[in-house]
């Protein structure tokens, strides 16, 4: 038994959803313990390709159980379309595999109207958000007024809370953002009518992971995002709003830090974006468009083109000693197949000086000038490899470099998006 953390290094789409899908095997329940369905997550299984926003990646998986901690954010009527697309595609679900935990905060349509009214109004200066709702509904979270899902379940404290909210944010979408406000009696219908699908999957998430634990089970913890949009340890404010790092999972579920074993960091070959904000080793030449075009860099959730650009090491190392990372699965290692020279930010330069750890102002970030080392790229096809010693010994040399610079081994390498397409190095659940 192993209970284990994945989570993202980088800005986000490093290809979290085929690494959680593929370490499922080892464990009996997966859980989403952050963001909301400003995630997605791209799996394929014998070439079917699921995309997922909310439900945890290890629904393909028939014989696993699946939870949604407290600390996601949850939208409940894309939470019920995401379920009939997994239905329509042939996934068994009901509410013995999939849990949602009652204190499981909801996106209301008030939240995403809020998301895209300040967006339009910061202009340039704007985050770039998925417009998912995401930000305003953690706003209601930690201003205690947020309505939970198990609040659905209680006619009155819903129509109580809901009013109070309305009364409070309709004057803001009015008065402050002069956009259209919400009626209280076609929200409270539409969520009461969500309540009765929603109820057979409400539970208490933290007692089942305690109870799977005492029953000797595995946990995997699949986190959304990635390091660089943590609220804290991210470039504020160009992040999101949740939590992104490993100390996240125990708080988002209801589990103690004593219980993690291992903490897998998704490391992508190179860096993307998608967003505003700052971004180093970006590129806009034609090496940008290679890896934007064999990676497929487009946005599973809003479908953006993602900014591409080198390996940024800095990036990396604050991840791993953020997230407290025991080893890294480095994924779309076949994307840079057939690229002449490979470039890899050890540091940065600004005003003359070395900066070797992340800087805490984005500002900052801004102004840092990437300080490259090069190494020889390769022109075989790494696609679908599955054994180390078989990949080009440049590729070979690029993977043993990025360990060097970040301080931890590669524990899984993935060479194409299939869950075959990958050699298990060191199993985190072993
Ligand atoms: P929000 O999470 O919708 O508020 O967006 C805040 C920032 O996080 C924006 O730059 C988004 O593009 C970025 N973001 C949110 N979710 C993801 C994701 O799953 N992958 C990559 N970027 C994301």
């Amino acid at each position: 038994m192993a209970n284990v953390i994945i989570v993202g290094t980088q800005w986000g789409d490093e290809g979290k959803g085929k690494i959680v899908d593929l370490l499922t095997e080892y464990a009996d329940v997966v859980v989403r313990f952050q963001g909301g369905n400003n995630a997605g997550h791209t799996l394929v299984v014998d070439g079917t390709t699921y995309i997922l926003h909310l439900i945890p990646s290890g629904i393909v998986r028939p014989d696993k159980i699946c939870a949604i901690g407290n600390g996601v954010v949850l939208d409940p009527q894309s939470f019920m379309e995401e379920i009939e697309y997994a239905k329509k595609l042939g996934l068994p679900i009901s509410g013995s595999n999939l849990r949602l935990s009652s204190l499981t905060n909801m996106i209301m349509p008030y939240h995403k109207a809020l998301d895209h009214a300040r967006e339009a109004r910061k202009g340039k200066a704007k985050i770039g958000t998925t417009g998912r709702g995401i930000g305003p509904a953690y706003e209601d979270r930690v201003a205690r007024r947020g309505i939970r899902v198990g609040d659905l379940l209680n006619r009155e404290l819903f129509e109580n809370k809901l009013r109070d909210n309305l009364s409070y944010h309709n004057f803001m979408l009015e008065n402050y953002y002069s956009a259209p406000t919400f009626n209280f009696e076609s929200v409270r219908d539409d969520f009461l009518k969500l309540g009765e699908a929603l109820a057979p999957y409400i539970g208490d998430v933290s007692l089942l992971l305690d109870e799977a634990m005492k029953a000797g089970k595995s946990v995997l913890y699949e986190g959304a995002q990635g390091t660089m949009l943590d609220v804290d340890h991210g470039t504020y404010p160009f992040v999101t709003s949740s939590s992104t790092i490993a100390g996240s999972a125990c708080i988002g579920s209801g589990v103690g830090p004593t219980t993690i074993d291992y903490v897998v960091g998704i490391v992508k070959a190179y860096t993307t974006r998608v967003g505003s904000g700052p971004f180093p080793t970006e590129l806009s030449d034609s090496v940008g468009e290679h890896l934007a075009k064999q990676g497929h860099e487009f946005g599973a959730t809003t479908g953006r083109a993602r900014r591409c650009g080198w390996f940024d090491a800095v990036v990396v190392r604050h991840a791993v000693r953020t997230n407290g990372v025991s080893g890294m699965a480095l994924t779309k290692l076949d994307v840079l197949d057939g690229l002449e020279t490979l470039k890899i930010c050890t540091a940065y330069t600004r005003n003359g000086k070395t900066i070797e750890n992340m800087p805490a102002d984005a500002a900052i970030l801004e102004s840092c000038v990437p300080v490259y080392e090069e190494m020889p790229g390769w022109t075989e096809s790494t696609v679908g490899a599955t054994d180390f010693t078989q990949l080009p010994k440049a590729a070979q040399n690029y993977i043993r470099r990025l360990e060097e610079l970040v301080g931890v081994k590669a524990a899984i390498i993935s060479t194409g998006p299939d869950r075959v397409q990958t050699e298990i190095l060191e199993n985190p659940f072993a």
